[in-house]
Order: C-alpha cells, then structure tokens, then sequence
C-alpha cells in the first residue's frame, strides 16, 4: 500500500499541463489549454486541460480526470501503478507500506501455498501429462501460475519446511476440519490460482485429473477471497480489456485456452452465476462485453441471466453461439485461432438474442418476446441507447418505439423507482455541482441527507462521494475524481470543473437544498400513501413540515434523528 501522503504530494506536484503536454500537443486558449482529444478520433479540439483545477475535460466524448487518472487511463495502470509512475517522473520516493493491513498474512499465505503448487507440477509427471493433453503451453501456464496440489496433506503435513502456518492455511480455506482432523482441501488437483485486480493471490481453484466428481473446487469465501465480486483472469486481462471489448466465459479452462491461442481479453465468472459486483467489475474496464458461452441448454439460459445483468449496470452484451456441444475450449482447439475470430464476429446484440429461434408468427408469441424485450429496455440506465434499442425493436415488430419504451416503465421489483422529474434532475445536478466544488457545501449537503433525494444512479454515486469524503482535510474535486473508480463519474465532475457558474453562497445553498428536500420528501409522502404505509408517510411529513417551518433550527442544531435513521436503510 502506497502511504496517503505519497498520494498527496503526487496529486500537488504534479503539473497537469507539463504531463498531458507530454502526450498532446496543447495550445493556451485563455485560462485553459487545448488539444485533440487522446480518448476519441477528432479533427477539432475539444480536449481541455486547466492548469487552475489541475483537470482535464472532454467536451467530445465526456473523458475527465486528474493527473493521476489520466495515467491510467492512457498508460492503461491501475491507481498505484499510475501513482508509482507519476512518483518516478517527481522523484518522489514511494515507499510502501509493506504491511498490506492485517490481511497481510492471509496474501501471504496464499502466495506460498501458490508456489509451492506450482513447484509441485514441476515434479508430477502425470498432471504435467494431463496439462499438455489439454494443449496449454508453457507461457500459459507460468503467467497463470498453473499448479499441482498432490495427493495427501501437502500442505498440513509440511508446515515447517514450507514455513506455513496453520491457522492461516484454516483461515484462507486451504486446510479445513474434518471428522479425521485438520486436512488439505486441495488433493490431486490441477490448481489455478485467482488474482486480485493487483495480481495478489487470494484463492484457488482446483480441477480433478480424470472425470470423477466434483470436477472442481474453488476456495471458499475468505476475508480477502469473495467469488462473487472477482472475475477469473482479470489481472492478466486488465491491460487490454480497455482497447479491446472483453470476452466473457463460462469455465477456466475456457480462459486459458483462448489466452494460449492468442486471446488476451478474456475473463470468467469463477463458476457462478455473472453477479452484479463482476458485472461492475467489467464495466470499469469497458462499456462492452462478448458472451461466450458453452453451446448448450445450460449455456443458453446462463446468457439469458447474464445479459439482465449486463444491462442493468450498464454494459452492453454482444452474443456468441457456439455449435451445440461446444465451449470456447473445444471450440478454439478445432477451429484455431481464426475460426474463432470469425466466429466472434458473427455476434449478436441482445435484442437478435432474444428473437433467435423463437417463431413469431403467432400474436400472443410475438407479445412474449415484446414483453420480454421491453422488460430488457427497461433495464437499460443510458438513455440514448435506452431509446435506440427501443427503436430497433419496434422496426422489427412494426410497432411504436413507444410502446417498448412504455413496456419497460413497469414499475420494477420493490417499486420505489419514482423516477426524478426532469427539473428536479437539473436542480441536483446544480446542488450536486456546487458542492462537488466547495467543502463547505459539500458539508451542508452531508447534513441534508442530498445523496436519499437523489434518484439517478451516476449523481446519487456522486453524492454518497460527497458525502463520505467532506470532512477530510484534502477534500477538493481531484480527490473526488480519484477515488471515483468509474470513469462516467470522473466525465461528469469535471464537466462541473469545467462550467464557469457562480457558486452559491452557503446561506442560498442551504435554501434551495431544503426546498429540494421537501419536494422529495412530499413525492415519498404520495408514495406512502398509495402503498398503505400510513406510519412511514406521517414520520415524513413529520420532517417536511420541520423543514418548511424553520430549516435554520435543522441545520443549527442538528435536527431530529429520524431522518438519519432513515438515511442509514
Ligand atoms: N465449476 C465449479 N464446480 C463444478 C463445475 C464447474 O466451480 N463442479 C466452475 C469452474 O470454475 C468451471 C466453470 O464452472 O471452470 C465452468 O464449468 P465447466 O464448463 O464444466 O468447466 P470447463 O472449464 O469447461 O471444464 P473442463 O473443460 O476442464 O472440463
Ligand atoms: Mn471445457
């Protein structure tokens, strides 16, 4: 871990003009400089750079950062790479702080557990048979760090020569309690070690050599092991999955074979079900996704379940079939890497999904599909693309766009999605802005509870930013920008820096937040109402009254704690 105040010098030392000038050629255009945007194709220039914020801006295609996401955005670095490479340039020495927490014996213990598999598939002769047989080579399996876990307690029974401890080999599910003791997990397996973001070891996963039963085995959750929230392959992946659209798989051997055929941008889900945290996952990296999944029933339906989940985090899914009978694995073996290459270019979107094989010929089956489709739409955060797919669809069927767009306004599951109004969108979009600038706004808005009011998923991330980091001593936007982790958040806040509005005074801002409140407060009151939780509809109008009558007590004293609670759920 790199020590905050290494962070912080990087952040102040660097010159943000000095640096992108190095990449771009900018020109001085009044306060700011300007050039050709390196994000997107553009004759023109719309990229800004502000020596003053210490930001840069695309007014084309909406990229923004600091100094510090500007690294990793083009150098294509995570955030401690980016600052390590911002350090060497200052000559700031970065000395890290080895103690990665207190989780630093659990790395540890898997990173020698990993070593010594991989030491072990050095001396088997059988499973380095059997990883031939399946045709990975040597590069393949040094960079994935492919290992042997022999048969036996291995690990449990070596302690001392490996120099292992064995409650950290319990806590990192390496050795669990069974009726006979204390036992290794891992027995004859071809293991496959899982990478953090970071390329730290965190788990393992493990497959049988023959066909007996389970066929593999993954660690179990562990204080620094969660399967749903990593992606298998991601380390390796992550330095080309921003130029290039990632390609989703089912299996780890699926990965592995792509990546020995040359296919760089792969990543695989760990044996579950694509979850919302990997979908996410994905979508720090890039908007789009390549489904490929196994040519069956099983694969199919995973498809179906993943691209809801895609959709709804805002990725955009590109559907590969496979023969029946095939996955990636058997499919790239036979067809070599340009079979598969022309196979991913016979893709399809989620709308040819969907109609795929489905006979329309009846009225009631083409409803299903539109139903079905719309519910899809619905899912979809982008409004532009929102629009479009609708479109799409509604050629297709010889329908409204409307209707699609209509279908897929079903209130959702839990049915509190009032949706902001337009207005009211603008109106926290200004307040979101302005304390987005100014700490002590930021403040206010904390003690108003702005992030609750705020029903839009990008400004409401925005807001809970705001809100966690404004008591903190270094609050400035590039703070904000760089712990943003998605970079439509980092677009949005220096569009913000980028804006010349005068900013409220704290007395005006506190005026137009609580009035934004009460117009909040009194769309939950109507809500409450029509869902019968009268109880809930009084304690709102309770505070809306208390903030209409005299919002100066509120903000002096701190008010009445109700609506904290409530913030907390
Ligand atoms: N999986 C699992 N437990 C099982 C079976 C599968 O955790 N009993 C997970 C594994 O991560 C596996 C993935 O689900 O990689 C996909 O399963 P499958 O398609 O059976 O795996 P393949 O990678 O095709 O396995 P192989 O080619 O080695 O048979
Ligand atoms: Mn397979």
């Amino acid at each position: 871990m790199i020590r905050l105040a290494v962070i912080e010098r990087v952040r102040q030392e660097t010159d943000i003009v000095e640096l992108i000038g190095s990449y771009v050629s900018l020109k001085k255009a009044g306060r700011h400089y300007r050039g050709l945007c390196p994000f997107h194709a553009e004759r023109s220039p719309s990229f800004y750079v502000s020596p003053e914020r210490q930001a840069y801006h695309c007014f084309g295609c909406g990229a923004g950062g600091t100094a510090i996401s500007f690294v990793m955005a083009f150098e294509k670095l995570d955030f401690p790479e980016a600052v390590r490479f911002l350090a060497k340039r200052l000559g700031i020495k970065v000395d890290e702080e080895t103690n990665g927490g207190r989780n630093q014996p659990l790395y540890d213990t898997c990173e020698k557990a990993a070593r010594f598999y991989e030491q072990m598939l050095g001396k088997s002769t059988e499973a380095q048979r059997y990883i031939e047989k399946r045709g990975l080579g040597k590069a393949t399996i040094q960079r994935f760090r492919i290992g042997y876990a022999p048969c036996g307690n291995s690990l449990r029974g070596n302690l001392q020569k490996l120099g292992l401890n064995e409650q950290l080999l319990v806590n990192v599910g390496l050795v669990i309690r069974r009726d006979e003791g204390l036992i290794d997990y891992f027995r004859d397996r071809i293991m496959f070690p899982i990478f953090s973001i970071s390329g730290k070891v965190i788990g393992f996963g493990g497959r049988v050599l023959d066909d007996s039963e389970p066929k593999y085995l993954n660690s179990p959750d562990t204080p620094i092991f969660h399967k749903g929230e990593n992606l298998y392959g991601i380390f390796q992946a992550k330095a080309y999955i921003r130029d290039r659209v990632p390609i989703l798989v089912e299996g780890n051997f699926d990965l592995l074979s792509l990546v020995n055929h040359g296919f760089n941008n792969c990543l695989a889900p760990l044996g579950t079900a694509l979850t919302q945290e990997q979908a996410n996952l994905i979508r720090r990296y890039n908007r789009q996704v390549i489904l490929c999944y196994d040519g069956d029933e099983a694969g199919l339906k995973a498809c179906r379940r993943s691209i809801a989940v895609l959709l709804r985090v805002g990725v955009d899914p590109q559907i590969v079939i496979l023969p029946s009978g095939e996955d990636p694995d058997s499919f790239v073996q036979k067809a070599g890497r340009e079979g598969f290459l022309s196979r991913l270019s016979e893709g399809m979107d989620f709308v040819q999904f969907v109609i795929r094989g489905r006979s329309l010929s009846s009225v009631a089956e083409r409803r299903r599909v539109i139903n079905e489709l719309s519910e899809l739409v619905g899912l979809i955060a982008d409004g532009v693309s929102r629009e479009l797919y609708a479109e799409q669809i509604a050629k297709i069927f010889n329908v409204r766009a409307q209707l699609i767009l209509n279908g897929s306004a079903v209130p959702q599951r839990g049915g509190t999605r009032t949706g902001l109004p337009a207005t009211e969108l603008v109106l926290a979009e200004r307040l979101l802005g302005a304390a987005v600038r100014d700490q002590k706004l930021a403040s206010i808005a904390k003690r108003f509870y702005l992030s609750e009011a705020i029903d839009n998923g990008m400004l409401k991330g925005i807001a809970h930013l705001v809100e966690r980091y404004c008591e903190v001593d270094s609050y400035t936007p590039s703070l904000l920008i760089d712990v943003a982790d998605d970079e439509v958040i980092r677009g949005k806040i220096t569009q913000w820096l980028f804006t010349e509005d005068v900013l409220p005074s704290a007395e005006e801002f506190r005026e137009q937040l609580c009035r934004f409140r009460a117009r909040w407060l009194q769309r939950q009151i109507e809500l409450a109402y029509q869902q019968g939780e009268i109880e809930r509809a009084e304690i709102l109008s309770q505070e809306k009254d208390r903030i209409l009558r005299d919002n100066k007590t509120v903000v002096e004293k701190g008010g009445d704690r109700n609506g904290q609670e409530r913030c907390a759920g």
